[in-house]
């Protein structure tokens, strides 16, 4: 079995985090959300991992590489525009041959892994099994309509009626059938070739679609609230390891991981939080739920419930909460006189000022 693993598409709902970064490396617990997926496909026994790329497909290899450190083998495939799902496993056919494969969308996040569904798969061989679960808006979203057996009977792409509050999850198992459906679709009102519908091709000539239904599932829906929420999750499960220079005057307490090359001065921090290397935490507070990236400076603040991208400083002050702050970013007081806050922002960026 393959996988082909997604990470072209420009990423408009996390602006402004993805003007300058492929949505696909948005950092949970300071590991690029695409770093997820290939460890579940490596982990589900699979290791030739094709992966279409875009206009950041220089970021995406920069990352990634040769797949190895990640435990599997990665060709990529570059797809010249975003076209749609169906579109890449059309330009993928020469990599996949007739191998049964996982698509795997690169900006979905699936507690638990992969590996169960894999194996079902293996073992039962359908033509395609697709993964749902409940969302509160599914108008964003494909949504399957079943039968009181469970079995799909209707897939819409982003439909304003929903016939469920089921969505596909960016996650599906395939056997070579799929290659017909792709060929046999026209493109959407979008524009693209949608795998919704190719997957509908397949229910309407008969083949053996199944669906399994899940919880713990998250994609970059360009809700901050969501992605801190992830963030907390992952967090939750994070082991204590202090490989990081701590001094005396510094308490550490419960699970923390401070990576190697990164120091901590005179400072308290409460897990569950990670600390990347090269960052430097001095005279400050950092408490639970918070992601710092490498190289990021806190002196003198306090800060909590948030995520810090790399590069990043913040100095005197207090105490920021719930915030996502982007890469090579500057939080500072304003001077006393005059009382004015002074803004720098990019475009589409969020704040929200005390008054
Ligand atoms: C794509 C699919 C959609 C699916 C979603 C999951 O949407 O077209 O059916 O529910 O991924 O991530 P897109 O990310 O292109 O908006």
């Amino acid at each position: 079995m393959k996988a082909l693993v997604l990470a072209g598409g420009s990423g408009t709902r996390m602006r402004p985090i993805t003007h300058t970064s492929a949505k696909q490396l948005v950092p949970v617990a300071n590991k690029p959300v695409l770093f997820y997926g290939l460890e579940a496909i490596a982990q589900a026994g699979i290791t030739e991992v094709g992966i279409v790329v875009g206009d950041t497909g220089d970021d995406i290899r920069e990352a990634v590489g040769d797949g190895s450190r990640l435990g599997v083998r990665a060709t990529y495939i570059p797809q010249h525009a975003p076209l749609g799902l169906a579109h890449a496993v059309l330009i993928a056919r020469e990599f996949l041959g007739d191998d049964d494969f996982v698509m795997y969308l690169g900006d979905n996040f699936i507690v638990g892994g992969i590996s169960a569904l894999v194996d079902a798969f293996r073992a039962e061989r359908p033509d395609a099994r697709i993964l749902l679960t409940q969302v509160p808006d599914p108008t964003s979203f494909g949504v399957a309509e079943l039968d009181a057996e469970g079995r799909v009977i209707g897939l819409e792409e982003k439909p304003s009626r929903p016939k469920s509050d089921l969505a596909l999850v960016g996650v599906y198992l395939f056997g070579p059938a799929i290659h017909e459906a792709v060929r046999s679709i026209g493109p959407s009102r979008r524009g693209e070739l949608e795998i919704t519908q190719a997957i509908q091709w397949l229910i309407d000539n008969r083949s053996d679609v199944r669906a399994t239904t899940i919880a713990g599932y998250w994609k970059d829906t360009g809700d901050v609230v969501d992605m801190l929420e992830v963030n907390r999750s992952v967090l939750e499960a994070v082991d204590r390891s202090v490989l990081g220079r701590v001094d005396e005057a510094s308490e550490i307490i419960g699970r923390v991981r401070i990576d190697a090359g990164a120091q901590v001065r005179g400072s308290r921090i409460v897990g569950p939080v990670v600390i990347g290397s090269g960052a430097m935490i001095s005279g400050s507070y950092i408490g639970p739920f918070t992601s710092v990236s490498e190289n990021c400076r806190i002196s003198d603040s306090e800060i909590e419930y948030s995520i810090v991208l790399r590069d990043s400083s913040i100095t005197g002050v207090s105490r920021v909460q719930a915030s996502l702050i982007g890469r090579n970013v500057e939080v500072t007081p304003a001077p006393r006189t005059p009382s004015a806050h002074r803004l720098v922002l990019g475009d589409h960026s969020k704040v929200q000022i005390s008054p």
